[in-house]
């Protein structure tokens, strides 16, 4: 397929123009953020909010749709980094979680409801046993925890260029900088932030993405030092990179013979690409995996299961697991309403349709005006890639077109659509959007692709 070169001066006096776009149509959040600034960092409660050209302050949101401070509709592709496959304010879940209210919003004390969902976790990734938390973060802590008590080891494995939450132990090499790599088949483990303590550096070791070969050899260096190897099955913070066929089988083959766990950090994955997430999808059974986002439908959860053999281990003789939010009943509500009751057989079949005519949709124009990008999708998650041959790792990524990246997105933005910002990101699809919604959302690419090859 022929793939022509962006124009990156004019490229640049788009962006322009489109920032000017953006900052007209958002006075509201401009005021917000001055306030904001004075008593938050940046001005936002997560660091992940802060953005170019500033910060977007939200006033509300339902089905698909979500409205700015400013009183600007966008129809909603962001979905809270992919937590709200549901969709926002779905009438189940506001049944249900203000039936919860009255009920009351914490306990901490068991009930019937974290029972259900363990059960229906359980059910769907083929896992033994569940235990819950309140993000991300705190799953994939949990999981590498255990792991680390049960095989008695420090050390851990992570993929370059992967993002596993805010802890220590993963807070390396999440987007290292290309002078700081190091050789491919060795990677240099780079400290992510400063206050993360230098030790991380030695407790985490990298491999890349999709070379079975290099963490063998690593494995092999190592025997007897390694507790966990934890990965994205598919990458979903550099866009999208898949696995090659049998990696994810070859990984589990290399970690059962070296005596090493296996941490699919399915936070993304997980209730979005199928049911059961890449389990299921890849048919690879994992030691432990860490589920967040998508499982809760919008309200702060998160989850770890595993094997008997691993998670029996919490007990107060082994390994500690605590939290005084775990199970909170809210969170569980709304975590059995969105498995049980909205991420149906249905919705996954709707998804596969959505996702069909908007990847298929972004294909057509993008091989229509010959640009240098791609599109790809797996169930409710898929995105455009800046670059024009398919990405297999981090080191690939590196070579993406950010410019374009971001000059996509303001375009989204100035014709109401709601991307999440950065390449690293993709869209999320809802049970609440509409073929319409596709249609438009295509609009706005061909509109974008016309005016880009035309710079
Ligand atoms: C793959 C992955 N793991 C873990 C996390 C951390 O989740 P949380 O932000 O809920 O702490 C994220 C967040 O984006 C993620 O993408």
């Amino acid at each position: 397929m022929v793939r022509q070169r962006v124009d990156q001066r004019a490229l640049k006096r788009l962006i322009d123009r489109e920032s000017e776009t953006f900052k007209k149509r958002t006075p509201g959040s401009v005021a917000l953020l001055e306030r904001a600034r004075r008593v938050m960092p940046l001005g936002v409660p997560s660091s992940f909010q802060h953005m170019p050209p500033y910060p977007l302050y939200i006033g509300k949101a339902s089905g698909p749709r979500i409205w700015d401070v400013d009183g600007n509709e966008y129809c909603d592709y962001h979905l809270g980094f992919g937590t709200l496959a549901i969709g926002h304010a779905h009438p189940l879940m506001v049944e249900a979680l203000s039936d919860q209210l009255r009920k009351g919003t914490m306990y901490a004390l068991p009930g019937e409801e974290p029972v259900i969902l363990a059960e229906e976790i359980c059910r769907r990734f083929g896992m033994d046993m569940v235990r819950f938390c309140n993000s991300g973060t705190e799953a994939t802590m949990d999981a590498i925890r255990v792991a680390r008590g049960v095989t008695g080891r420090d050390v851990i494995v992570k993929i370059e260029g992967s993002y596993h939450g805010h802890h220590d132990a993963v807070m390396v090499s999440v987007k290292p900088p290309a002078d700081a790599i190091g050789p491919e088949d060795h990677p240099n483990s780079v400290i992510f932030s400063k206050g993360v303590p230098a030790v991380n550096a030695q407790l985490t070791l990298v491999v890349p993405f999709n070379q079975p070969d290099i963490l063998e050899r690593l494995l092999s260096e190592r025997e007897g030092d390694i507790a966990a190897v934890i990965l994205e099955p598919i990458m979903m913070n550099v866009g999208i990179v898949y696995p090659a066929p049998g990696y994810l089988a070859e990984l589990r083959r290399i970690t059962r013979q070296h005596d090493v766990a296996l941490i699919f950090d399915e936070v993304k994955t997980g209730a979005t690409i199928a049911a059961g997430g890449a389990c299921e999808h890849y048919g690879v059974k994992p030691d432990l995996i860490c589920l967040a986002k998508s499982i809760g439908g919008g309200i702060p959860i998160g989850a770890f299961a595993g094997s008997r053999a691993f998670m029996e281990k919490i007990r107060p003789e082994d390994v500690a697991h605590l939290g005084t939010f775990n199970g909170n009943p809210l969170a569980m509500r709304a975590g059995v309403v969105s498995l049980t009751q909205i991420l149906i057989p249905e919705a996954y079949k709707r998804f596969a349709v959505l996702e069909e005519k908007l990847v298929s949709g972004c294909r057509d124009i993008i091989d229509r005006h010959e640009l240098p990008m791609y599109s790809t999708g797996i169930g409710g998650k898929g995105c455009v890639m800046f670059a024009p041959e398919e990405l297999h790792d981090y080191r690939d990524y590196l070579k993406i077109d950010f410019d374009l990246s971001y000059a996509h997105w303001l375009y989204y933005m100035n014709r109401d659509i709601l991307m999440p910002i950065g390449a690293d990101e993709q869209w999320t699809l809802s049970v609440q959007h509409t073929e319409k919604d596709i249609e438009e959302h295509l609009a706005v690419f061909e509109e974008f692709a016309r005016d880009v090859m035309a710079a």
